[in-house]
């Protein structure tokens, strides 16, 4: 367990990042922070180290991982004909938390990162540490979320110690994470490109820079995905968690209804609603209408509800626009498709 300031000068040739490099190399795992969750990182082009995530995850071997990069042009050595809109976005959004899908140039990764797709899904991460770490290892850098499989993807190194402690060699804590969600999924191997999962860059920000996408209908329906990983239960606490879309008197009868059953309830909300759902315990997210503080500490409140005695969790709906589509996304996960409307 490392701690590493990111804003030091050098930091590719920091003691602590040099160590962790040589682990990579060594076909080890090592969890280090990006802007948007904890990934852990083994050298991609190794089945080896790459086998070695999926064992500390309990992570299904189907659910491919993304590949790690520290320059934009590198993208080109593992994918086939990027195509023009995927090269634009690029150039407009990497370093930054947006994921293309692109057609796979075979034998350049370890096949265990695709699980047997033919596409390929390349990001480049923007944070310090991240971008050292991968540039001192001189490897690319197969990473999911450095959570145990379908707990809710961790923001503090504390996290990763949390759900895996004595199954890594190394933790490399660069303080919380930015965003605090994963990034976007984009597939661009079609025309127009499918949004798979939503994340750190909108889908209105992509549709700015090259026009009109098409949305995954199992996003909607949470019918067959086409991301294989969005198709497991994720993002979950250990109480059952249900989102609650309507008023603020019907929250607060559903609330009271709960606790007269015998629950005790939890309510994961805005600084706002906190003040006036009755529930047991209420943990707040942000203020209302600042939804990039809500997705920052959606993740570690819904851990933080471990640490209670709750039996039930209620959590608070918001808009699908911008950021809050991928609040609702995960959300929406969490909570196993659980949605009352009034
Ligand atoms: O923000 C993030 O993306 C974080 C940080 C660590 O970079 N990583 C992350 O990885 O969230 P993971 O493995 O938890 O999620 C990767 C998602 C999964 O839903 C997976 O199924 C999908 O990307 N994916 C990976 N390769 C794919 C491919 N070739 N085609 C379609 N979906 C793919
Ligand atoms: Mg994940």
């Amino acid at each position: 367990y490392y701690v590493v300031d990111k804003h030091v000068n050098n930091l590719s040739t920091h003691p602590i990042i040099e160590q962790s490099a040589a682990l990579l190399r060594n076909g080890e795992v090592v969890a280090f922070p990006t802007e948007t969750v904890y990934g852990l990182g083994a050298d991609a082009t190794s089945t080896v180290a790459v086998e070695r995530i999926y064992e500390a995850k309990g992570r299904p071997s189907d659910n491919p991982l993304i590949v790690h990069i520290a320059k934009q042009e590198d993208v080109h050595t593992f994918v086939d004909n990027l195509s023009e809109k995927a090269q634009k976005l690029v150039n407009i959004f990497w370093p930054g938390p947006l994921t293309l899908v692109c057609n796979w140039k075979k034998g350049t990764v370890s096949d265990r990162v695709t699980a047997g797709l033919s596409t390929i899904a390349v990001r480049m991460p923007e944070h310090p540490v991240a971008i050292s770490l991968i540039e001192a290892a001189g490897k690319p850098l197969a990473a999911p979320s450095a959570n145990r499989s379908g707990k809710p993807s961790p923001t503090s190194a504390q996290h990763v110690l949390e759900d895996l402690n004595g199954r890594i060699p190394a933790i490399v804590d660069g303080g919380e994470t930015g965003f605090g969600v994963e990034s976007t999924v984009l597939d661009t191997t079609v025309d127009p490109p499918i949004l798979l999962r939503p994340g750190g860059v909108t889908q209105e920000e992509i549709e700015q820079v090259i026009g009109e996408i098409r949305v995954d209908a199992g996003l909607a329906t949470s019918e067959a995905p086409r991301s294989p990983g969005m198709k497991y239960t994720h993002y979950a606490p250990e109480a059952p968690v249900t989102v609650l879309d309507g008023s603020i008197e019907w929250i607060q009868k559903m609330v009271l209804d709960a606790k007269e059953n015998g629950a005790i309830v939890g309510w994961l909300g805005t600084k706002e609603t906190c003040k006036v759902v009755p529930a047991d315990i209420c943990v707040e997210t942000g203020a209302e209408g600042d939804l990039f503080s809500i997705a920052k500490n959606l993740y570690s409140g819904l851990r933080s509800f471990n640490e209670t005695n709750v039996t039930t969790i209620f959590a608070q709906s918001y808009s699908k626009n911008g950021v809050g589509y991928a609040v609702m996304n995960r959300l929406e996960k969490a909570a196993g498709h659980q949605i009352l409307s009034e």
